[in-house]
């Protein structure tokens, strides 16, 4: 079942004194359900642009974005508003916390605004997630006490909180170390395979782009589907292989009062 299509999306900006910018340039693509896709591309190629066009913040200058059989045309902006808030989980290339409020408080926030079920157990879900992420002992923690790969992670338990059918990752593990990196993105693929959602991860790791079954590459504005060799071998740096097959990924995290070394065999929090 198709989530999201674009048809010869283009995104052009209009600069003053300057021709206008085409960032996007007739982008088309196809999301099913529990899809996982991965998109890598240069800065500058407009991958957060597409990132926030997929994930209904901002509009296209032409083409066409239908979002659950629903044109984005058709939508009002509270129902795209509303639409937004239930389906999708963004994690954003610069975290976007909330500054002064705990990583719970930060967590709770997308909670705000579910339906009761989930309203009236806000703090126990997000304490839940939060300690998914190896965050649980860090709760209280406001977002200048924790390192970037803290926040990072708070980032992503507030993008799965409320269980998204759509997860948007702009470098989600990019500030994070190699085995962090793993353990987050085997929480997001478990996530996004438990609930069915389907996870766009915008990556220029390679061992996080081999990790989606469908690969894609953005050059100039340009989408163009790829092999896997193909998108990771973009990101490799001279005289690496592209082939290099990803590590094994942990299956969790050390607890946060543990030393990073210790790594216990499993996290408490592992359902959702
Ligand atoms: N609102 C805007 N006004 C002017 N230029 C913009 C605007 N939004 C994006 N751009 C420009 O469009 C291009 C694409 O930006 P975008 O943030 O999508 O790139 P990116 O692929 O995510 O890069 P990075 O890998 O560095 O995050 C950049 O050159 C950026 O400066
Ligand atoms: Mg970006």
């Amino acid at each position: 079942m198709t989530l999201l299509r674009l048809e010869q999306v283009t995104r052009t900006v209009e600069l003053p004194d300057a021709e206008p910018l085409h960032i996007l340039r007739g982008v088309d693509l196809e999301v099913e359900v529990g899809d996982h896709v991965s998109i890598v591309g240069r800065s500058g190629s407009g991958k957060s642009t597409l990132l926030n066009l997929l994930g209904l913040l901002d509009e296209p200058t032409s083409g066409r974005l239908v979002f659950d059989d629903v044109p984005l045309e058709r939508m009002r902006s509270g129902q795209r508003d509303r639409r937004r808030g239930r389906d999708v989980g963004f994690i954003f290339q610069q975290f976007n916390l909330l500054p002064g409020r705990s990583a719970i408080e930060n967590v709770v926030t997308p909670l705000l605004y579910a339906p009761p079920a989930q309203f009236w157990r806000r703090r126990r879900l997000a304490a839940d997630m939060l300690d998914r992420v190896g965050l649980g002992g860090r709760l209280d923690a406001l977002p200048t006490q924790l390192s970037g790969g803290e926040q990072q992670r708070v980032a992503i338990a507030r993008a799965l909180v409320r269980g998204p059918r759509l997860i948007l990752a702009d470098e989600p593990t990019g500030a994070l170390d190699v085995e962090t990196g793993e353990r987050v993105m085997a929480l997001l693929d478990q996530v996004a395979e438990d609930s069915g959602a389907a996870l766009i991860t915008i990556t220029h790791d390679r061992n996080v782009a081999a990790l989606a079954r469908r690969h894609y590459r953005l050059d100039a504005g340009v989408l163009t589907p790829t092999d896997a060799d193909v998108a990771v071998g973009a990101t490799v740096p001279v005289g690496t292989s592209a082939a290099a097959a990803p590590s094994p990924v942990a299956p969790a995290w050390p607890a946060a009062s543990s030393p990073p070394v210790a790594m216990p065999s499993a996290f408490p929090g592992e359902r959702l």
